[in-house]
């Protein structure tokens, strides 16, 4: 790492231009933290220089630090030095900003005297949603410029700001209208050599009550992420305490916050999504631009994804067997939109545009203008057969046929067609407008090109893809099948639903496995189970509590009961534990001759994610996953794994061969007949 690539200076007469050259993002790292103090240097001893303009070379600023230091002790110069460098130099310095200027290097911006911005910037403090807090001094010269309130807000929430709305705050002091380099080099003639510190401004009046709202907000959003509750105490020092005690009191909970292991986690998702998303190596090129979508099915998936379409810009056919399907399916997406706006979401005119691009319509001749076909009509191999080789008739060479199945085998939907070579699978979760994973099937055909594509839609939509392999479950719902597949023992074994839930929600999941099957019926399970009753393994450990409970009427929320009793009030429905349940339980586990034992939250938590290991472990070695952290990224973005835990495999990572090696024998002798058990290395492989 050569420091002077990194940064350079340059010369427009007695203006310094420092020149900020890390591609592709100028992450700061140490060797662009060094450039830059030098550069500094140099700046204050040139008596002829008499002001400085920092600027990015490429697409940005400074888009964030290089979070690959944050794990390791930190090389000097740190952040805060470079930016005590620039308060210090006595001549004034402009941060030119274009792009985006996130972390610290907005912390850096804040730290010049005056910010010049292109139309295309983007600002922001998202250390928070990385588990820490700004630790250049973002806590203390923010709030001076927008007010305790606004800091805490933006902070809090990782917010991040376009340029007009910057302006509007105060956060930069001009847009540059023509060129950005030019704009802050005149900004900086202008101030005539004087500084004009953030760290010398009072902090404007404390609203308490706004301060009061901001931070109620950021504790309900935040949840359970410390960094929160940390940089709400940071700002609001900024009040209270003289600048350079908050300053160094900032840097010093940056510090313990960055070696946290809920940072890691964060840090660990991070890369991991980012590593999920990339393109493949053999599939660099798309077939073509996705502009015009066909969805098959108006019901609760293909509605959402016709949304998440509208929403990327795209035009959308939905498609329908029967006009009464497709009446209840626009009407859905109709309301939708109208709930957007309403909740002030989304502005009218936005929403009329979208819904404009919409066509309903039980013509499938049309299926012939489509770019990509989305399949989603019912579960079932036979109809999703039919449906697609529909499609083949119809649709037009080289246009990306995709199916939302959730299990099926890809390759047997595929093989429907005269062109396998363009199918692959789109798996969206439900609500699909909502939900940011997107499984991207690859068959045992799929062109590279087509996989391409698949991503690039995904990266439209603003999804988070992992692509998998074509097996039944795919990566998540095998997972989560392991998964639930061991709470059910659990409460075979003595455990109840209530209990099991309990300790699951106390490790972070947002619901426990039982509240989860209640809220999706348990009849889709059941169904499949009936389905797959010949094909089942009678050596086999098999749980019946869930065809119990479905034998007694009991299918979930939407029947009042199931794992649990369900009451409607206050316009809320909540969830009691039913003494029926417990007693249906406990035969079931006499029933088996089993005696009930008591089972500690401990234990709970630990057979439900080593199973979930397990199971990716195995999923690994078939190549249906393939890399150890896309797991992660399915399971946090899918299915409520907490992300302050940063996934199963870091979970395991995190407790090492030698406990899980024996969490694995107990799950072996404790799950029973049937149980398969994974090779551990191929989650403890930390290449992946
Ligand atoms: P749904 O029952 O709400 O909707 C299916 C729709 O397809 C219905 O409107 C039906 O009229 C239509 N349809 C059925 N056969 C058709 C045909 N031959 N031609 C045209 N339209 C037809 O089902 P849902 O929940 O939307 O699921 C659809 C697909 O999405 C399934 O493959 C499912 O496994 C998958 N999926 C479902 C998720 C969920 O949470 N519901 C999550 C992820 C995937």
């Amino acid at each position: 790492m050569d420091q002077m690539t990194q940064v350079h200076m340059e010369r427009d007469g007695e203006v310094a231009v420092i020149v900020i050259d890390n591609p592709p993002i100028n992450a700061g790292s140490a060797a662009v933290r060094s450039g830059l103090l030098s550069a500094i240097g140099q700046f204050k001893e040139d008596a002829v220089l008499t002001a400085a303009v920092i600027i990015g070379a490429g697409k940005a600023f400074v888009a964030g630090s290089d979070l690959r230091e944050f794990g390791l002790p930190l090389a000097e110069p740190q952040l805060p030095s470079v930016i005590a460098a620039i308060e210090a130099c006595g001549k004034p310095v402009v941060a030119a900003l274009h792009g985006a200027a996130l972390g610290g290097g907005f912390e850096l911006a804040l730290g010049c005297d005056a910010r010049v911005a292109s139309a295309d910037l983007v600002v922001g403090l998202p250390e928070v949603t990385l588990g820490i807090i700004p630790g250049a001094g973002g806590t203390q010269r923010l709030p001076r410029l927008v007010g305790i309130a606004r800091a805490i807000r933006m902070i809090c929430s990782g917010e991040r700001v376009d340029s007009e709305a910057a302006l509007s705050l105060g956060l930069v002091d001009q847009i540059a209208s023509g060129d950005l380099r030019a704009a802050a080099i005149a900004y900086a003639r202008r101030l005539q050599g004087t500084k004009s510190r953030l760290s010398e401004r009072a902090v404007p009046a404390v609203d308490e009550a706004g301060v009061a709202a901001a931070i109620a907000a950021a504790r309900r959003a935040g949840g359970r992420n410390p960094a929160v509750q940390a940089a709400i105490d940071a700002v609001r020092s900024a009040a209270v305490l003289a600048f350079d005690q908050a300053l160094s009191e900032e840097r010093e909970v940056f510090q313990q916050l960055r070696l946290s292991a809920q940072a890691r986690a964060l840090r660990h998702l991070f890369f991991a999504e980012r590593e999920a998303a990339r393109p493949l190596a053999d599939a660099a090129a798309v077939t073509g631009a996705v502009q015009r979508v066909a969805v098959i099915g108006a019901g609760t998936m293909g509605c959402g994804i016709a949304i998440s379409a509208l929403d990327a810009g795209c035009d959308v056919r939905l498609l329908e067997q029967q006009a009464e399907a497709l009446e209840r399916g626009t009407a859905r997406i109709q309301d939708y939109y109208a709930s957007r706006v309403a909740a002030g979401k989304l502005k009218a005119v936005e929403a009329a545009a979208r819904e404009a691009r919409l066509q309903p319509t039980l013509d499938w001749s049309l299926l012939a203008e489509a770019d990509l076909v989305i399949e989603a009509v019912f579960e079932d191999l036979a109809v999703k057969q039919a449906v697609f080789r529909r499609i083949d008739g119809l649709a037009r060479p080289g246009a990306v046929l995709a199916s939302n199945t959730s299990y099926l085998d890809l390759d047997a939907i595929a093989a429907a067609t005269r062109r396998p070579q363009d199918v692959l699978g789109l798996h969206f979760f439900s609500p699909a407008q909502v939900m940011r994973l997107l499984e991207i099937v690859r068959g045992a055909q799929t062109s590279p090109q087509v996989l391409a594509t698949g991503l690039a839609l995904a990266q439209r939509m603003k999804k988070q893809p992992v692509v998998t392999g074509s097996a039944f479950g795919f990566v998540g719902n095998r997972i989560y099948s392991a998964y639930r597949r061991q709470c059910e023992f659990m409460i075979e074994e003595g455990a109840l639903p209530q209990q099991v839930d309990a300790a699951l929600e106390a490790f972070g999941f947002a619901m426990g496995p039982f509240a989860v099957a209640d809220l999706s019926g348990l009849d889709i399970a059941w169904r499949m189970r009936q389905a797959q009753a010949g094909q089942r393994d009678l050596q086999a450990r098999y749980v019946d509590i869930p065809d119990l409970l479905c034998d007694a009427g009991r299918l979930g929320r939407k029947t009042g009961a199931g794992y649990y009793a369900y009451e409607n009030s206050d316009g809320k429905t909540h969830r009691r534990s039913d003494p029926q349940v417990e007693a249906l339980i406990l035969a079931a586990s006499a029933a088996k001759g089993m005696l009930r034992r008591s089972l500690g939250d401990e234990e709970i938590v630990r057979r439900a994610l080593l199973s979930m290991v397990n199971e990716a472990s195995l999923l690994l070695a078939e190549g249906v996953a393939q890399r150890a952290s896309d797991v992660d990224v399915v399971l946090v973005n899918g299915y409520g794994f907490p992300r302050l835990q940063g996934g199963p495999v870091f979970w395991a990572r995190e407790r090492g061969e030698p406990a899980l090696t024996a969490g694995l024998d107990e799950l072996v002798g404790l799950s029973g007949p049937g149980f398969v058990r994974c090779e551990l290395r191929h989650v403890l492989n930390q290449e992946g």
